[in-house]
């Protein structure tokens, strides 16, 4: 992963150091080409891979490699320290104890951890440090996928994120979500609740592997790789480490039970069927008995692989023609067949499980939606989904189907007229004659939700405390959101 991500800085116009450890048993006076072994291979490896993390091979002579022992030094020529080890909070203290030694002050330092606590790396480094380190998530392929999470600590300095924020976008491409220091951020959290669940609706309803990704994928706005084939793609590994990761650091997880491993998931891992990166996971490419390519289903009844089977159901034949998505997942969700089953049981779960998220996750419902988009490549965000099949309707359904639902609204600009700056875009700030009036408007929602039986548990101001914004926003200080 630190190799790509050097690779896509470099594609962007920006000089690279990247080091990595030196091999075991290898002499402190031995070459250079045998001390940067590992990382020269990983970077070779990298450039060979495809997609290609590069728009042209010749970025490459931006990345200079060296190793943590004899080239720590250089980092004190850098701006930014971006941290992409093992995924174990020990060495990564210890890497950046190293780091602390060499750079300058006044130099970022972040790190691409996919679910340690970003405050437990800071511990223990000096005021300055603390300062400038944050989280920047990158997801895999960094070139390709376009979400960047970037998760401040209570000693980051505000300007380190608003700058983060800015080049994440404008310089890397990427859409920029700024995430609370929560297990598995915003995209995993959500993306992994939403597999294990869809994995436990499979089970109930009884469907099958190849039934699940044909109901999961572009019909509902999602890749070509659905549910399962994108497990197999991120790693079965990967998977069960996030789902226990949750499991075991969000006790108050009102659906932890979603996250308990299966056996045949358990069983997966042990027989190193890890999907992608060891040939076979719930999908097999094997030659079929004229030499020709067939790909195989795994069953997970018998823990045995089949040849694919082609999914039909009514309600799936009928929406998949629609061209427009709001009203095929209208027409899924109203399906009278186990697909429509299927797809009910899989948006209430989604639609309470998000909604438990806020404020835990994030203030913003947006920031939902847009790691969801970016970072797994949804077509609409699961509040958007929720909006477009009604919000009232729906939750009416899913409390009389038992869900357990907490409803939390945040209501976008007040109108121009009651702001500083007479518009509802651009930041401005709400006038204090019409604090009353304002209040009244949320009442007044809270209310009429109430009348048709949804109550809302919270409520936040949409505050834009980052900066103006080009869509409806408003600012108010923290003590002006508490009140
Ligand atoms: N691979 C992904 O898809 C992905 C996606 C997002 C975030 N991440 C995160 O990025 C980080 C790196 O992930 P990865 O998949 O590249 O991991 P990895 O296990 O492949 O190893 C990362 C690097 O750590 C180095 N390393 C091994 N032992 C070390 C030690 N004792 N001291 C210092 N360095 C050591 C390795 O040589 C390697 O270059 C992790 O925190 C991971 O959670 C990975």
């Amino acid at each position: 992963m630190g190799s790509r991500i050097a690779c896509h800085f470099a594609g962007v116009g920006v000089q690279v150091l990247l080091l990595d450890i030196v091999p075991k048993d290898v002499a402190t006076d031995a070459k250079p080409a045998v001390r940067n072994k590992i990382v020269n291979d990983a970077l070779a490896a990298a450039i060979k891979s495809n997609p290609s993390p590069v728009y042209h091979k010749d970025v490459v002579k931006r990345i200079s490699t060296g190793n943590f022992e004899d080239n720590m030094k250089e980092i004190a020529g850098c701006d930014w320290i971006i941290e992409v080890v093992v995924e174990r909070l020990d060495i990564k203290q210890k890497v950046f104890e190293q780091v602390e030694l060499y750079r300058k002050p006044g130099t970022l330092i972040t790190s691409n951890t996919s679910g340690i606590p970003i405050h437990m790396m800071a511990e223990g480094r000096s005021d300055d440090f603390k300062k400038h380190f944050c989280g920047t998530h990158f997801f895999n392929p960094p070139r390709y996928l376009r979400l960047l999470e970037i998760i401040p600590t209570p000693y980051t300095d505000p300007a380190i994120m608003e700058f983060l924020m800015n080049y994440g976008d404008l310089y890397l491409g990427k859409t920029t979500v700024l995430c609370k220091d929560t297990p598995a951020f915003i995209a995993n959290r959500i993306g992994v609740f939403g597999m294990m669940a869809i994995m436990n609706v499979k089970e109930k309803l009884k469907l099958s592997i190849d039934e699940i990704d044909a109901l999961t994928g572009p019909v509902i706005g999602r890749p070509k790789s659905a549910t399962f084939r994108t497990a197999d793609v991120v790693g079965i590994d990967t998977l069960v480490k996030v789902a226990k990761g949750v499991a075991d650091n969000c006790p108050a997880d009102e659906a932890i039970e979603q996250f308990a491993i299966p056996g045949w998931l358990e069983k997966m891992v042990s027989n190193n069927w890890l999907g992608d990166k060891t040939g076979q996971g719930f999908f097999k490419k094997t030659k079929g008995a004229g030499g020709e390519k067939e790909i195989l289903t795994l069953n997970l009844d018998t823990m045995e692989y089949a040849p694919r089977v082609k999914p039909k159901f009514a309600t799936l034949e009928a929406a998949k023609p629609v061209d427009d998505l709001y009203t095929r997942l209208k027409m899924l969700v109203a399906g009278q067949d186990k697909a429509g089953e299927f797809y009910r049981l899989f948006h209430y779960g989604l639609f309470s499980y998000i909604s438990h998220r806020i404020p835990e996750i994030s203030d913003e419902l947006y920031r939902v939606d847009d790691a969801m988009m970016a970072g797994f490549g949804w077509e609409i965000g699961a509040f958007e989904s929720w909006d477009v099949l009604g919000v009232a309707k729906t939750t009416e359904a899913m409390k009389a189907a038992g869900g357990k639902l907490t409803l939390f609204a945040s209501p976008w600009s007040p109108p121009a007229w009651m702001k500083d700056n007479n518009n509802m875009l651009q930041g401005g700030k709400l006038l204090p004659e019409y604090y009353n009036s304002w209040a009244q408007y949320y009442i007044n929602f809270i209310q009429a939700y109430e009348a048709r039986g949804v109550p809302v548990w919270g409520l936040s101001v949409q505050n834009e405390p980052m900066a103006k914004q080009t869509w409806e926003s408003c600012i108010y200080t923290a003590e002006e959101e508490t009140n």
